[in-house]
């Protein structure tokens, strides 16, 4: 296997209107994200990935860009920026910024031009339609409710937009589109970013003559992602991407691929197919506890299904593409209240689930707090709320559906995105020392307790722990390319597997529960005991104990080499 820093690499996503705020107006901004390298750099990771800093409405907090050759106002100045690169670079560390291309604002110049009249040198920068017998163009529902179709007085077309209305879906199949996103990657590349992470990637291209969704539901629209997810247009133009501008740096990528299979991402992401280093897949946070009626149809998750997901993934990629791991970013709610625990072993549960996931086969993302164990949060309000999809959702559901207030207000507690987007908590000081303002979504009570300040202090904080799990990365090969190889797989609490690299053998073991658990090992790997050593754990355990048999706590994992 092919040895590339961003597999050796541990990423941190920061969101940076939560981040830290340096000029007192509730919103994080660049120079609050400089302020704090110092305490990345400490805690050992390598690359951060920014989620969008460019000009924009935030209608969609930035994935709605106006300029992207401009940083957004409340963020800084381009100046601030070139402080914020040099700083990063300054540490050893390397920078990724969000690349946001299947839409821009509606506010784009481009946009601006576009809806102007039928002949703009620009309408085709965009997918226009005319309407169907009074109606949308086709049935297609956007990603943020209802149609995926907004109609243009002023023309009298409508316009595609896989998000919100106000962000319209770039035409992909004009040649000069591609031009104009690959001048501007390379003026960025250029600038000395380190790479992109690329919003919804997998739904550049859309299917010829955008025929209708499959199924319709009560509402008139459905679901249409058969027709521009993953279609094999857009591995033409990743190709293209990749040989025009991409292929020229030595950078990591990230696609964003909302509804990849395993078979789709080794197209994305094979070392051998010129497109991306690796892909962001969803199954294991989308499917996990959603119902048929997705999203917000709210069920439990089993560990059965995490390892089927897991495991597949592991297993489908090895040696052919290269995996991403995370449980955690800007829309997912908390992984620690989501499948650990938020109550008294938040603790344990937080350094299990980070052990679990760093001890894959792949390149560990991080999010922003949740190396102190941030958690969910439970607005009393819908008006805390700042989320457009939530908004959207409440006003379609609640507001003119009728639906029960409560049911949904349950349903945002357990999914919604602002879960994540709660300011990070830097102290036990006035808004969690994000802000010396007003911050612009309220912060998360609990930060008198949960708080970097008293994380760093603490031997045996969860900061602490993450502190050594990247150590560990850093200091054994095995961590990176070893194979995985699932074990116990019909046990009900326990998640381990090994991880094998010429002659070092680890094995991870994580107990998923509040209960406690037993563990057996496998009869194949008794042979190594008298060699075990243990890496790492999340609870004292005593050197003397055999590795053979082992009663697990709470929450419990450890690692050892055998
Ligand atoms: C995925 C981003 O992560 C999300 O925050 C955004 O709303 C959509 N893409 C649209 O850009």
């Amino acid at each position: 296997m092919q040895r590339k820093w961003w597999k050796e690499a541990v990423v941190y996503q920061v969101y940076p209107r939560s981040f830290m705020d340096s000029n007192g107006d509730g919103i994080g901004d660049l120079n609050g994200v400089t302020s704090r390298l110092d305490y990345l750099a400490e805690l050992g990771v390598d690359v951060l990935w920014l989620s969008p800093i460019y000009r924009s409405p935030n209608d969609d907090f930035g994935y709605d860009v106006s300029d992207y050759r401009a940083i957004m106002d409340e963020f800084g100045t381009m100046e601030d920026f070139d402080r914020l690169l040099q700083e990063v670079h300054a540490r050893g560390m390397k920078l990724v910024l969000d690349l946001v291309v299947n839409h821009t604002s509606d506010e784009h110049p481009w946009f601006v031009e576009s809806r102007k009249s039928k002949d703009s040198p620009y309408r085709d920068y965009y997918i226009w339609r005319p309407g169907r017998d009074g109606r949308e163009p086709n049935n297609w529902r956007s990603v943020f409710t209802r149609s995926a179709w907004e109609f243009d007085a002023d023309t009298g077309e409508y316009f595609l937009h896989l998000f919100s209305k106000r962000q319209p879906d770039l035409n992909w199949h004009n040649p000069e589109v591609r031009e104009r996103v690959y001048e501007m990657m390379t003026w960025w590349l250029d600038k000395g970013i380190d790479g992109f992470r690329m919003d919804v990637i997998n739904a550049i291209a859309k299917a010829e003559g955008l025929p209708d969704a499959p199924h319709t539901d009560a509402d008139g629209y459905g679901w249409g992602g058969v027709h521009f997810l993953n279609l094999p247009k857009t591995h033409d133009y990743l190709q293209e991407m990749n040989k025009r501008v991409l292929s020229k740096y030595d950078i990591m990528t990230v696609g964003e691929t909302g509804g990849v299979t395993t078979a789709d991402a080794r197209l994305f992401a094979g070392a051998d197919r010129h497109e991306l280093n690796m892909v962001f897949q969803f199954e294991h946070v989308d499917l996990l506890d959603s119902g048929p009626g997705g999203k917000w149809d709210v069920k439990p998750w089993s560990l059965e299904d995490m390892k089927t997901i897991m495991s597949r993934w592991q297993n489908d990629l090895y040696d052919v593409a290269w995996n991403s791991l995370f449980f955690n970013n800007h829309d997912q709610p908390r992984a620690l209240s989501r499948f650990g625990n938020d109550g008294p072993y938040r603790v344990p549960a937080a350094k299990m689930l980070a052990t679990f996931l760093h001890l894959l086969q792949g390149t560990p993302f991080i999010y922003q707090g949740e190396e102190i164990g941030m958690t969910n949060v439970r607005f009393a309000q819908i008006d805390d709320y700042r989320d457009v999809e939530i908004l959207n959702l409440w006003q379609e559901r609640v507001i003119e559906g009728g639906e029960d207030q409560e049911l949904w207000m349950q349903r945002i507690y357990a999914k919604g995105r602002d879960n994540a987007r709660t300011p990070m908590q830097w102290s036990a000081s006035e808004n969690a020392g994000f802000t010396t303002g007003t911050p612009w979504i309220a912060v998360n009570p609990n930060y008198e307790e949960i708080n970097v300040e008293a994380e760093r202090s603490r031997p045996d904080s969860i900061y602490q722990y993450y502190r050594k799990l990247i150590r560990l990365r850093k200091e054994h090969p095995v961590v990176v390319y070893g194979k995985y190889d699932l074990i116990l797989s019909e046990h009900q609490q326990i998640y381990a597997y090994t991880r094998t690299l010429g002659d070092a053998c680890w094995l991870v073991v994580n107990n998923f529960f509040a209960e406690p658990a037993e563990f057996v090992l496998p009869e194949d790997l008794r042979g190594r005991v008298d060699a075990a050593q243990l890496m790492i754990a999340n609870y004292f355990v005593d050197s003397t104990e055999s590795v053979r048999q082992f009663a697990l706590r709470p929450y419990e994992c450890r690692v050892y080499s055998l």
